[in-house]
């Protein structure tokens, strides 16, 4: 009798269902652990070692590596008033971070040090023109936030966007060259097709992407 009212037809649409439930479930919060801020070279060397690298091997970057890595590009450095490692104006702090992993991609949320969830799925393809970006095992997308810069002309806020978005791209490179590792920044994206897929509203503007893993 239950065989003839459920078919394999609904059968399979009830597996199929719980089967992308357990995926979407799947992409949580990311906390990371706090930031190891007594490692690294002294800036000097670092500013010596910077550059552009578009060789990257597939290899994860580990928890820590990308706890450093996010605290160094934006992260809270002062806690007390909430002012972060990159400058901005006015202290807008409008631009955000969006971590592409190929498990998903994130918003970084230096409040709590945290990455949260945006969509689930392996984009790092999408977030440029380049072989390398897809491989990588991070890109990072800079996001300026036109809703967060108020009483500003379009003028201010296409300039001052770019610029703090480039400052946290500095410290990515600083940070990089003191850890050794690969990176990149790009401004060579389909930021129509990518704002769709990070489901951004109009007035978020992709400013620049950066890619990040270890040389090969
Ligand atoms: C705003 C901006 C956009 C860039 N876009 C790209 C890009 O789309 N692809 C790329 O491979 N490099 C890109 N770069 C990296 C530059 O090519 C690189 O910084 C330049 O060749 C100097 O090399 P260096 O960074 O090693 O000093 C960009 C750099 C900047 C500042």
């Amino acid at each position: 009798m239950v065989h003839r009212l459920v078919g394999p037809g609904i059968i399979i649409v009830l597996l199929l269902a719980g089967l992308s439930l357990a995926i979407a479930q799947n992409v949580k919060p990311i906390q990371f652990p706090p930031p190891q801020t007594e490692i690294g070279k002294p800036l000097m060397q670092a500013l010596k070692l910077r550059q552009s690298s578009r060789n990257f091997d597939t290899r994860p970057l580990p928890m820590q590596e990308l706890s450093n890595l996010l605290w160094s590009a934006d992260g809270i450095n002062r806690p007390e008033s909430g002012k972060r490692t990159a400058p901005t104006a006015k202290n807008w702090q409008e631009v955000d971070v969006y971590v592409v992993l190929p498990e998903g991609v994130y918003v970084y949320d230096a409040a709590v040090h945290s990455l949260n969830p945006v969509v689930t799925g392996d984009f790092r393809e999408a977030t440029g023109s380049q072989v390398f970006v897809k491989n990588a095992p991070l890109n990072l997308v800079y996001v300026s936030d036109y809703g967060r810069m108020p009483m500003s002309s379009d003028e201010e806020k296409g300039l001052y966007g770019a610029t703090d978005a480039a400052f946290i791209a500095q410290n990515v490179y600083l940070y990089c060259a003191s850890q050794g590792l690969a990176v990149v920044v790009r401004g060579g994206i389909n930021r129509t097709a990518l704002a769709k897929l990070m489901k951004l509203r109009d007035d978020q503007k992709i400013i620049l992407a950066q890619t990040v893993g270890y040389p090969k």
